[in-house]
């Protein structure tokens, strides 16, 4: 018999900074409003490290590359959902938590969410699977915000002049993500930022500012 193996769920990591992932389909504006986010704090001077998923440290750099790589079309969907994982595990490790840890404030363009979307709905292994494994790699790492930019799958992924492999996958697969991101928002909408991506880059700013101001100054 098969041996079966239980991951445990890690209780939720607790540190001094604040925790903030930008989410979304395929070009809907995140790193616009990431950069956005970087200079109101660097303005306020808070002090804060801005990175992204999949990357942020030379081996998650390196999987990225793999994991996104065309030519790699046949990929076994659960390699690709370790993968991701395993960036993340070791994003977290050497490069999220030690800033957190300092009481930095990080912002990360893509997180656990898009494993969840991606991989587990419109992948179809499991949402729960998908989520327990991040958990799992990172140790219980959750964002304290999430913002979610939702906008037309179709306008984004006109923006897109060289797809890499998953861009390459069909309107419906991305319409799949754009559904489950509401779904993950709508969970726990405390915890989410949902805005328009067709609006004004400067409002949807501002909205986000405001939501990490109110954040930072709760301590
Ligand atoms: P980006 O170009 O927005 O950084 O996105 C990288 C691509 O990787 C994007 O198509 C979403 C996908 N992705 C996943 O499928 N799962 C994940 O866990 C992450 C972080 C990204």
């Amino acid at each position: 018999m098969i041996p079966h193996v239980e991951l445990p769920t890690p209780p939720p990591l607790v540190h001094r900074g604040l925790f903030v992932a930008f989410e979304g389909g395929e070009r809907v504006g995140k790193s616009t409003q990431v950069a956005a986010l970087r200079d109101h704090l660097a303005a306020r001077g808070v002090p804060h490290l801005v990175t992204r998923e999949p990357g942020g440290t030379p081996v998650a750099e390196q999987i990225r590359a793999l994991v996104l790589d065309p030519r790699h079309a046949g990929l076994d969907l659960r390699a690709e959902a370790l993968l991701f994982a395993a960036a993340r595990g070791e994003h977290v490790r050497a490069a999220v938590l030690p800033a957190l840890e300092r009481g930095e404030v990080v912002v990360t363009d893509r997180y656990l969410d898009s494993s969840v979307a991606y991989q587990g709905v419109a992948r179809g292994l499991g949402r729960d699977v998908v989520e327990g494994l991040s958990l799992w790699a990172t140790g219980g790492l959750v964002p304290d915000l999430t913002v979610v930019l939702d906008g037309e799958v179709t306008t984004g992924l006109a923006r897109v002049a060289d797809p890499d492999r998953i861009e390459s996958e069909p309107l419906a697969f991305h319409e799949t993500v754009r559904r489950a991101f509401l779904g993950l928002a709508a969970r726990a909408p405390h915890r989410y930022l949902v805005a328009d991506a067709a609006d004004p880059v400067a409002a949807i700013a501002s909205r986000v500012a405001a939501r990490v101001d109110e954040l930072l100054e709760a301590g």
